[in-house]
């Protein structure tokens, strides 16, 4: 059987945190063993905010390296950066004009953003509709995303099933695919909100690069309880900054969050803490000097991005082919 289209892409802007593996690269690269994964650097995406071009070329890099680092393998999956791939805008366009204007006002990530910032550029407003783009033009079945992204995903199956209404079965109709913990990494001072790579509070993330002091620094001033006798246990209402660590520390260790429970019954918070801050340095030095192999090797990159744009290529132009035919455009 025909194996399912697993479609995804992360915005290259500023280093990424733990929560950013553990909510989507980590299972980026669990994805490959069941599914056909796609997997897009959005730099168009990331234009909604001015970027300085020496800034933009090297964050492309760099994410790319750690999507590498983290397991995406280029000879399975494709792996290719946005921009590359014309046939994204293409539909951009098109896609533009099958969604209502109201559809898009009513998206509370935009309404969020415009509150913040009144000089608001108008890809900003269209952003969700490039997401579809890019989601439908690889006739994707599943896409692994964090619930913020939800509406988006919704406005994508809205705007499929327009467009397969009028001009007949065109687009997949894609399903989100939501992680069990993923969009549950916390903030280390304030485990009710969700971890940010854009936090200002540099001590409330753990960066995918904070070196081993840093990280214990960071751990060791990581809020917990004051439940007496201290209580290592999964629990999201009552315990934020212990569900957090034990999220952590299972998702990187592999062991599953009852058998952490078990081995930490009657430890206490500072044990708990010591083997998160080991396992954490354990587990990022690993993935560091991966992506040291990669960012170091620009032929390596050059050819793996190539060789990405050039099999995307491929899917997305037949899509837009059929939507094109579909039109009216290009009959001549
Ligand atoms: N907007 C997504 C984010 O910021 C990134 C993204 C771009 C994406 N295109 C996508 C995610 C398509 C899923 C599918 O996280």
């Amino acid at each position: 059987m025909k194996k399912k289209i697993i479609f995804s892409g992360i915005q290259p802007t500023g280093l990424l945190t733990i929560g950013n593996y553990i909510g989507a690269l980590s299972q980026w690269k669990y994805l490959q063993k069941k599914y056909f994964c796609i997997y897009c650097i959005a730099d168009l995406h990331s234009l909604t905010i001015f970027q300085e071009k020496n800034i933009l070329n090297k964050n492309i890099l760099d994410i790319l390296s750690v999507c590498l680092a983290c397991g995406i393998n280029p000879k399975q999956s494709i792996i290719f950066i946005q921009s590359h791939v014309p046939q994204h805008s293409q539909l951009h366009w098109i896609l533009n004009c099958f969604t209502n204007f109201g559809e898009i006002k009513r998206m509370t990530q935009f309404k969020e953003k415009i509150h913040l910032n009144k000089n608001v550029n108008v890809g900003l407003f269209n952003y969700p509709i490039l997401m579809a783009s890019d989601i439908l033009l690889y006739q994707t079945n599943k896409i692994p995303v964090g619930k913020d992204q939800i509406q988006h995903i919704e406005l994508t199956r809205d705007i499929a099933y327009r467009f397969n209404n009028i001009y007949g079965n065109i687009f997949t109709i894609p399903e989100k695919r939501l992680n069990n913990y993923g969009s549950c990494v916390m903030s280390l001072l304030d485990p009710k909100k969700k971890m940010s790579k854009s936090d200002y509070n540099n001590n409330n993330i753990i960066s995918l690069f904070d070196d081993d002091f840093i990280i214990k620094q960071k751990i060791n001033n990581a809020v917990t309880d004051s439940d007496y006798p201290p209580n290592i246990k999964y629990d999201l209402k009552n315990k934020p900054g212990i569900s957090n660590m034990l999220i952590i520390l299972s998702n990187i260790t592999g062991h599953s969050i009852k058998n952490l429970e078990q081995n930490f019954k009657n430890k206490n918070y500072k044990d708990f803490k010591k083997s998160v801050i080991q396992n954490l340095c354990l587990f990022l030095n690993k993935l560091r000097k991966k992506y040291f192999f990669y960012r170091t090797n620009k032929i390596l990159l050059k050819d793996i991005i190539t060789t990405g744009a050039t099999k995307a290529k491929k899917y997305a132009s037949l899509t837009l082919k059929k939507v094109y035919d579909a039109i009216g455009l290009d009959s001549l």
